[in-house]
């Protein structure tokens, strides 16, 4: 049974875990306005997707990819996709310099992360993670993750792209959840959903070809997929995730220490301080990418050994790399 169809791709059950992933020929560009047909399209962005969900896996990442189950189709979790698209960019282009009358190809030194609603009708608006998380779309929890996660495979993946000379300008990634609640990478990853240039003429190699009417789509296409099929093994890379954990006495509990820290204040002629109580933050530094499982297992150090749950509550923030822990 069907139980999606997309612009270029159908989703059949397999079962209640599972799905299969149809890559179609088709192609699409300003919302479905233009669309095609492409001999080898669907074949093409299914192998590129399943080389890099591979890729993605190597490396720690938890993704809904599976397995390749012919050349058009993945054998992939089954999961409810989350209504946000994330693009992370490390060059301005598209949207972007249309948006804020930029000139394209400006490095960003750190890579750009935006939030755009996953809504065609709506023509797919920006928004930030305030007004996703007041709308209900994500929890905030779930989008300094995505963030992490994306700022992390954006590592990886220029990391792997810049191994077969080409220069990942930018990309979007969606997730999905599984139906125990996990948060992994899910649709696909592939040349219609990334800008990716020739590393030394800037030669557009990605869906703009077809955007912006380049012509030899899929001999670009072709020539990505095979390029991505020599790399053989992936890039050494060190990825870190740092976290900062702050724990807080519940407003229930005393705090001693507190009241003679508002004492001596007041005594000093401080003004307009009302409450002070004190609490302890915690920074790790794991050497391994954020994800889902790293949320859980920060959950869990929280709750049995850098709190007591009975008096304090506690929250984290996981950032990809090691930079924010230098307060
Ligand atoms: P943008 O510059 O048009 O906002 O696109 C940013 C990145 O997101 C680019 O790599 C292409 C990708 N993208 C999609 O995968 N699907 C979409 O619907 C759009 C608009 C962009
Ligand atoms: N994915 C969108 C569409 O198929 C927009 C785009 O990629 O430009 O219409």
């Amino acid at each position: 049974m069907v139980v999606y169809s997309g612009k270029a791709k159908d989703v059949i059950e397999v079962d209640d875990e599972s799905v299969q992933i149809v890559f179609r020929d088709s192609i699409s560009a300003f919302d479905g306005i233009k669309k095609e047909e492409l001999t080898d399209k669907g074949k093409i962005n299914c192998l590129i997707s399943s080389k890099l969900f591979e890729i993605l896996n190597e490396y720690g990442f938890e993704t809904h990819f599976i397995r390749q189950m012919s050349d058009t189709e993945l054998l992939c979790k089954r999961v409810e996709i989350l209504p946000i698209e994330v693009v992370c960019r490390n060059y301005s282009a598209g949207s972007l310099c249309k948006r804020y009358g930029l000139e394209k190809g400006l490095e960003f030194k750190v890579p750009l992360i935006e939030f755009f609603v996953k809504d065609d009708k709506l023509h797919d608006p920006l928004i930030t993670s305030e007004v996703a998380i007041s709308l209900s779309m994500i929890e905030k929890k779930e989008a300094i993750l995505l963030e992490a996660i994306t700022r992390a495979v954006n590592e990886a993946l220029r990391k792997v792209f810049e191994s077969i000379s080409l220069t990942l300008v930018d990309f979007k990634l969606e997730f999905g959840k599984t139906s125990n609640g996990r948060i992994v990478i899910a649709d696909e990853i592939s040349a219609d959903t990334m800008r990716l240039w020739e590393k030394e003429s800037g030669e557009i190699k990605d869906k703009d070809r077809y955007r912006q009417d380049l012509g030899d789509v899929i001999i670009h296409y072709q020539d990505i997929k095979e390029r991505l099929e020599q790399v053989k093994s992936i890039p050494p890379l060190n990825l870190k995730s740092s976290v900062r954990v702050i724990i807080k006495l519940k407003d229930s509990v005393l705090d001693p220490a507190g009241e003679v820290t508002l004492r001596s204040l007041k005594r000093k002629e401080y003004e307009n301080i009302e409450d002070v109580r004190l609490g302890k933050s915690s920074f790790l530094l794991f050497s391994e990418t954020p994800s889902f499982a790293l949320q859980e297992k920060i959950e869990k150090i929280s709750k049995d050994i850098l709190s007591n749950p009975l008096i304090e509550n506690h929250s984290f923030e996981i950032y990809f790399g090691s930079d924010k822990l230098q307060v």
